[in-house]
């Protein structure tokens, strides 16, 4: 018998597992397994939205114009450089379609976002991996993973899962180390939540170089993960590749129509970030005082690690969370199977996500 032939490189995918968002029998449901906006969309998101659906017969503005434009004045950045797309796991696979391919090798750090090897597998290239120190991207050890055969170097900045980040200047020293041939990807999905003074999100080195992208996104701070949107920004020559291999209207019109205005509601935006500048490092401090290890995660999540806790390891932790609805995401897929990653919720639901920790570990008094 015989069958359709799958292209090299499919197969060996494990497919991506989403956060889990439901759980049996339980009253109440705290979902943290996402990194999903704590304080949901912007009123004026949810309103475009709505005002869109007159109009679904409508095809969208495949230039996605009012949204770049909305984009460009909010980030003062060049519109012409902005390609949209579905997410920006679109903007992601589209650029692995584009520069890699059978026999190249597409290089990121140890913990880095999983749609990277996946991207790259499905274009036939060959994912490969540098170490990290400390749970971070580790710049000597991504130059010294670089090979003849690398086209494409992928850097989270911040991380997820881990959500810690290099310096602009390292950053730098990156690009600076990487040959002119090889794409330097930033992804910058969670930019909106830092506010170190040595960050940069990635978009001076992409004015600097012809070889580097950022990518960013709607589905974090702009509470808009349900509408699939993300964003690239880049050098017009490779904003021209990805406009041929993208599909002509590749992001829908309520998406568009949402993502605009939640962009334009900067106030909205900034209470997001003072909702995650207060309740980050509450959460990472109880953590630390119930005596787990946690990252300094600057984005809108924590990393928290069970080593050296016998019987309460990352598993029996999960489960326990589970016991009072609490959904956290586990890291096995990662390379991480003793730490969970919890997105920042409401006060409440932080709390209730200390208080189960806390009696799971026997130390709430
Ligand atoms: C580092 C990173 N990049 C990209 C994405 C994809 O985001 P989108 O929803 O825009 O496809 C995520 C989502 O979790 C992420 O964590």
């Amino acid at each position: 018998m015989s069958a359709p032939i799958v292209q090299p490189g499919i197969m060996d995918i494990a497919p991506y597992v989403a956060g889990e968002s439901d759980l049996e029998g339980a009253a109440r449901i705290i979902k943290l397994s996402s990194n999903e906006s704590a304080l949901g969309p912007s009123p004026d998101a949810s309103s475009a939205f709505a005002a869109i659906a007159q109009t679904l017969h409508r095809y969208p503005d495949g230039d996605c114009a009012e949204l770049r434009r909305a984009i460009a004045e909010t980030f003062i950045l060049d519109a012409a450089k902005i390609v949209c797309g579905s997410g920006s796991d679109e903007i992601i696979s589209l650029i692995c379609q584009a520069f890699a391919g059978p026999g190249d090798e597409v290089l990121y750090s140890e913990h880095g976002f999983l749609m990277y090897p996946i991207s790259a597998k499905a274009v036939g290239a060959t994912p490969v991996t540098a170490p990290e120190t400390d749970l971070t991207t580790d710049v000597d050890a991504l130059l010294a993973g670089v090979t003849d055969k690398t086209r494409i170097v992928f850097v989270a900045n911040p991380n997820n899962p881990t959500g810690t980040y290099i310096s602009a200047s390292e950053l730098e020293r990156l690009r600076a180390g990487l040959r002119d041939d090889v794409l330097l990807v930033i992804d910058a999905a969670y930019a909106e939540y830092v506010s170190r003074d040595d960050y940069a999100d990635g978009t001076a080195l992409v004015e600097a170089n012809d070889n580097v992208i950022m990518t960013r996104t709607f589905s974090k701070i702009y509470g808009l993960g349900g509408m699939r949107l993300g964003w690239g920004y880049m050098p017009p020559a490779l904003a021209d590749v990805l406009h041929r291999v993208r599909g002509p209207f590749n992001v829908s019109a309520a998406a568009q129509a949402a993502g605009a205005a939640a962009v334009r509601d900067t106030a909205f935006t900034d209470r997001v970030r003072s909702h995650n500048d207060k309740w980050l490092p509450w959460t990472r401090g109880r953590l630390i005082g119930l005596g787990l290890r946690v990252t300094d995660s600057v984005g809108n999540f924590v990393l928290v690690c069970f080593q050296g806790h016998p019987d309460h390891g990352a598993a029996a932790a999960d489960a326990f969370l589970k016991g009072d609805g609490i959904i956290v995401r586990r890291m096995a897929g990662y390379g991480l199977p003793e730490c969970l990653r919890i997105t920042v919720g409401t006060e409440d639901e932080m709390r209730a996500v200390i208080d189960s920790l806390g009696r799971f570990l026997g130390k709430n008094e």
